[in-house]
Formats: C-alpha cells, structure tokens, sequence
C-alpha cells in the first residue's frame, strides 16, 4: 500500500498552517488516513533544528550552514516520519519540504541552485512530493499579514521585501520547470475560500475523494498531528 505525498509552500503570511490544517480534516472527513507535519520539525531533533534556525535573535547562521541543518531535520523526518506513513497508505500534509530550501536558501539567500540539489537528494534519498500546492501572495500582503498578525514571527519574516520577492519568484520558476507538478493556489481570501481552492487542487490529482462540504468540517475531523515539543 501506498500513500499520497501533498506538499504545501509559500511565502510568509500565505495562511499554510491554516491550510494544511483544513486540508487534513478534509481528507480525514472523506475517509483517509492523513498525517500532518511539516517543517522544520516533525521529528525531536527536527523541533531542536527549528529552534535552532527560527529562534527570535537566532545567532547569525551562515546561508550554507542553514541549508544543512534544513537538509538534517528532513533526513530525519523523511526516515522517521514520511517514509513509514506513506508506506502504511495514509495521506501525507507537509508544511514545507524540499522547495523551501530552493527558494529560500536557493532563491532567497543566493545558494546555487545545483548544489542545492545534490544536498537534497542525499537528505530525501530522493522522496519527493505526489503534489506540490503553491499557496502564492503578493508579497507585500504576504508580509503585512505575518508582521501584524498574532503568529510568531521569525528572522526570514524581517528578511525584507526584495528577499521574499527573490522567493516568490524562485517557486516560479520551480514551477516553469515543472508544471505537471505543482498546483497554484490563490492565497488572498477568507481561509475558507482558500480552502476550497487548495482542496479542488487535490480532488483533481485524487478523484477517488468525493469533495466536502468544508462548511460541514466540525472538530470531530481531527488531524493526526505530529506533535514532537
Ligand atoms: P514557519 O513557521 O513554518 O513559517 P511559515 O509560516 O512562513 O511557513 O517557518 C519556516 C521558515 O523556515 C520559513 O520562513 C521558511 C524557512 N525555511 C527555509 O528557509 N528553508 C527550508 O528548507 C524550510 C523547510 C523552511
């Protein structure tokens, strides 16, 4: 039995935490087992590493260094996490994956782009997403959203505009590249707009899923949530 890889990526402010929260009761609603996680984090040493990378005041980590201690937490989480939950069927929400760190450390921090690669298949041993869904927002509404709202907000948030940009664009051409791949998703909206667009993504690349009412989610839909803290 095999399961479904969904990775979810962004920009900051895009709502992915949201997003990969209704998904999962989505899916869990239409009967699937589903697995929520993301990162970095995942695993204990991924939560460590995400404290590490994300910490407010975060001792100035070098672009290369960065990318490593990233590319440590998805070796572990692909090996701990991802490859036995795909393996026992179930539906597979990741809240960031492999793109992150080609836009972010690729696109974002100037690291080039095949050195990258060559990091990411060591560290994945080559998994990659079934999907990939690109929750996109403007920039600047991306970062108003973040730096006004209640979440924490973490260095790469005050990373500044032509940095995010410089992302945004990378996932771009990721998705150029690519396009089979990848699903686009408006992120400007109500969460449950957005929900539903993320969830007509998914529908067509999974056909067997009859589509549900996200109105008709309540808390009995719960995720399976990879609680590590
Ligand atoms: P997170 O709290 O998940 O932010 P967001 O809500 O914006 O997703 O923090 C993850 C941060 O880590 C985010 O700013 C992007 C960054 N990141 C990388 O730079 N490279 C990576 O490979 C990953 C997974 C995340």
């Amino acid at each position: 039995m095999t399961g479904f890889f969904i990775a979810l990526e962004g920009s900051e402010g895009a709502g992915k935490s949201t997003q990969a929260r209704l998904l999962t009761e989505w899916l869990q609603a239409a009967g699937k087992p589903v697995l929520l996680t993301r990162e970095p984090g995942g695993t204990a040493l991924g939560e460590q590493i995400r404290d590490l990378l994300l910490a407010p005041g975060a001792y100035a980590i070098l672009a290369e260094a960065e990318t490593l201690l990233y590319a440590a937490a998805r070796a572990q989480h692909v090996r701990e996490v991802l490859l036995p939950a795909l393996a026992s069927g179930s539906v597979v929400v990741c809240d960031r994956y492999v793109d992150s760190t080609l836009a972010y450390q690729g696109g974002g921090r100037g690291l080039p782009l095949a050195s990258l690669l060559g990091v990411q298949e060591f560290a994945t041993g080559g998994l990659l997403p079934d999907l990939r869904i690109l929750l996109d927002l403007p920039v600047e509404v991306g970062l108003a959203r973040r730096l006004s709202g209640s979440e924490a907000v973490n260095h790469l948030d005050r990373a500044g505009v032509a940095f995010h940009e410089r992302v945004r664009s990378t996932y771009f051409d990721l998705i150029d590249a690519d396009p089979a791949c990848w699903a686009v998703v408006d992120a400007d909206g109500p969460p449950e707009i957005v929900a539903n667009r993320v969830m007509e993504a998914v529908a067509a690349r999974l056909p067997l899923f009859p589509p549900v009412d996200p109105d008709g989610l309540t808390g009995d839909a719960r995720a399976t949530v990879v609680e590590t803290r």
